[in-house]
């Protein structure tokens, strides 16, 4: 690859709106026009990768030394502390720097539990697992035959804890790290309304062998090179100046397509998240992640090295989850980081970005519940799902962005619009 003499206009990158017909074929166009790119900013590609390279591996150092001076990694926080508006400069810096965060006492353990429960009921008195026909989808579906993933949506204890106040502060609270607001005046999410995004519950029994899930994350997946709006959400990364990229700027990534696939998520998520219904130790085949919001850096200019394939974005494909591997991304597996022990009513969250994976586990020790429920602020996309999202609510449907199994449409006991709150209406765009 050759230096470019001086700084020369940048051409347009080529673009896809909808999934491209050939993929192999729109790689090998967008790769030499992302290069280009790159180097009309007087830089060669290897040289810009290797100040990402420096700068994630500053943070991978940090996370070592905090493992190995024994403090935790991963940001706890009170809720009362976040609720109260008594959270530290320090321990926002350190939220900020990894992008995750664990809240003590989200929820009151007993109203955890309660809920846990609740879901028990719910699908035993309907007969869940007497009419469960086998996994939806081939991603979770992987870790095992009995179902550990409930694709259950509209209980009492979900819905109750997507409309609470106390999520509703956590959320707002989360959404404010981002700059959801432009220069120029542009505002990309509202920090102070979230989407109401229904997900799934996993419950995961003592005696349980799993053998996790791989690393990957969750954004997107040749969108995030292809589609015009997330050329421009990762700006910094495609001309040449990665130094300024901040992975805190919403600038149009609430706007724009996704290509359509059985593991994506139509929202717009600050933050992926889940509420714990049971109490587990970090030993017993919990969450990891790398905690470094800025990996997205490191995954989008690495394929254009050239050791990799000029047909290859590292193994990423449309239709499956963004996978992180050793092969293409060792030096960020240093930094895999799992949760802390986590109690039954505490919440765990982590920036939409993060590489994650869950480890495995034999014979679980206790339970392993939680309620997936993410931070999804208001903006453009999350209003267009928040549409159809009203439908399956209302017929007690699968949502769209999940298998289409629809269980729950006859269940007795489901949560009805009438118990639905303040909260709860605007999240669902009914107010
Ligand atoms: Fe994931």
């Amino acid at each position: 690859m050759t230096r470019a003499a001086g700084p020369q206009h940048p051409a347009a990158l080529p673009h896809w709106e909808e999934t491209p017909a050939d993929l192999s074929a729109a790689i090998r166009e967008i790769k030499p026009a992302l290069r280009a790119r790159i180097e009309a900013s007087g830089r060669s590609v290897q040289e810009v990768f290797a100040a990402v390279e420096q700068r994630i591996e500053a943070r991978v150092a940090e996370i070592e030394a905090d493992r190995a001076g024994g403090e935790e990694v991963w940001p706890v926080l009170d809720y009362d502390a976040i609720a109260d508006g008594a959270v530290t400069p320090a321990q926002r810096a350190k939220l900020s720097k990894r992008g995750c965060l664990v809240v003590r006492a989200h929820f009151p353990r007993e109203q955890a539990l309660a809920w846990d429960a609740d879901i028990v009921d719910y699908v035993e008195r309907n007969e869940f697992f007497e009419n469960y026909t086998g996994p939806g989808d081939d991603f979770f579906g992987s870790v095992g035959s009995k179902p550990e993933i409930y694709p259950v949506y509209w209980s009492q204890a979900q819905m109750r804890a997507r409309q609470s106040g106390r999520m509703a502060t956590v959320q707002s609270f989360l959404n404010s790290f981002w700059k959801h607001t432009a220069d120029d005046g542009t505002r990309w999410f509202d920090p102070d309304r979230d989407a109401l995004y229904p997900d799934r519950i996993r419950r995961r029994p003592p005696g349980t062998d799993s053998a996790g899930l791989g690393t990957h994350c969750d954004p997107g997946t040749l969108d995030l090179w292809m589609t015009r709006e997330y050329q421009q959400a990762f700006r910094h990364l495609f001309d040449g100046t990665a130094e300024r990229y901040d992975p805190w700027d919403a600038a149009h990534r609430t706007t724009g397509p996704q290509y359509p696939g059985s593991t994506m998520c139509s929202a717009f998520r600050t933050f992926q998240g889940w509420t714990a219904l049971s109490d587990m130790d970090a030993d017993q085949g919990v969450l990891h992640t790398v905690p470094i919001p800025e990996v997205m850096a490191y995954l989008l200019l690495r394929p254009l090295l050239p050791d990799v394939p000029e047909d290859s974005l590292c193994g990423v494909r449309t239709g499956q989850v963004f996978p992180v591997t050793r092969r293409w991304h060792p030096m960020l597996y240093r930094a895999l980081t799992p949760i802390p022990d986590v109690r039954a009513g505490d919440s765990v969250w982590w920036h939409c970005d993060m590489v994650h994976g869950v480890a495995p586990v034999e014979n679980q020790k206790g339970w392993g519940n939680v309620m997936y429920i993410p931070a999804a602020p208001w903006c453009p996309r999350n209003e267009r799902y928040a549409a159809l999202v009203r439908e399956a609510f209302v017929t007690g449907s699968s949502p769209s962005d999940f298998p289409e199994e629809h269980y729950e449409r006859a269940w007795t006991g489901r949560f009805t619009l009438d118990q639905l709150n303040d909260t709860g209406r605007r999240g669902l765009g009914l107010d």
